[in-house]
């Protein structure tokens, strides 16, 4: 199973200023990026705080929202499901369900959990053209791991995607 972890990222490794703030500082290359990613894909891991910040679900692809409050009732079968289910225990359902790949995108805790999990086949960053000073991290309470950089593409006039394969 491929996992994707797709994140944008402010130069001093950033992914928000504030658990509310909206994803309208990056570039449109990213935004791109993600769409074109997630819909090749298939299915979308996010946090519920994530999630409400977006506050639908993303079309034509499988969008899971991990919650330790899930109410099957709002779930939309194949579009919208709220889990609570452990990322180990996900990953074997969506294999089971036919999907070969999933992207996890966010946010912190979800990012973190997927890692330490030793989960995470593939990161790309796109790194965005600022600077927050402060704000949230990529990830938290996560070991080091050591990345293997597959490559670095100047996608737009400020943003460079960066892919790396996880190492263990
Ligand atoms: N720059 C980027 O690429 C990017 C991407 C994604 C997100 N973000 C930003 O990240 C911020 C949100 O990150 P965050 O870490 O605060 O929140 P988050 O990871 O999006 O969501 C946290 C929520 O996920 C649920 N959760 C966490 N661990 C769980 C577990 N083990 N089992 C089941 N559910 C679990 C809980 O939901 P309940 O409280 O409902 O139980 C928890 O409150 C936002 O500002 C967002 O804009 C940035």
């Amino acid at each position: 199973m491929n996992v994707l972890l797709l994140a944008a990222v402010s130069a001093d490794g950033r992914i928000a200023k504030s658990a509310d703030h909206l994803a309208d500082w990056t570039s449109k290359e990213d935004k791109r990026f993600f769409v074109s990613k997630t819909k090749e894909v298939g299915a979308l891991i996010m946090g519920r705080k994530t999630y409400d910040t977006i506050g639908r679900p993303l079309p034509n692809r499988l969008n899971m929202i991990m919650t330790r409050e899930a109410d099957a009732s709002k779930n939309v079968q194949g579009e919208l499901e709220y889990t609570s289910k452990s990322p180990r225990e996900l990953i074997d359902e969506l294999k089971e369900r036919g999907y070969d790949s999933v992207v996890i995108g966010g946010g912190t805790s979800i990012y973190s959990l997927f890692l330490k999990e030793g989960l995470v086949t593939d990161l790309y960053l796109t790194v965005e053209s600022l600077l927050f000073g402060s704000g949230i991290p990529l990830v938290d309470g996560v070991p080091q791991l050591i990345l293997d950089l597959q490559s670095a593409e100047k996608i737009g006039e400020q943003s460079v995607l960066l892919h790396y394969k996880m190492t263990q």
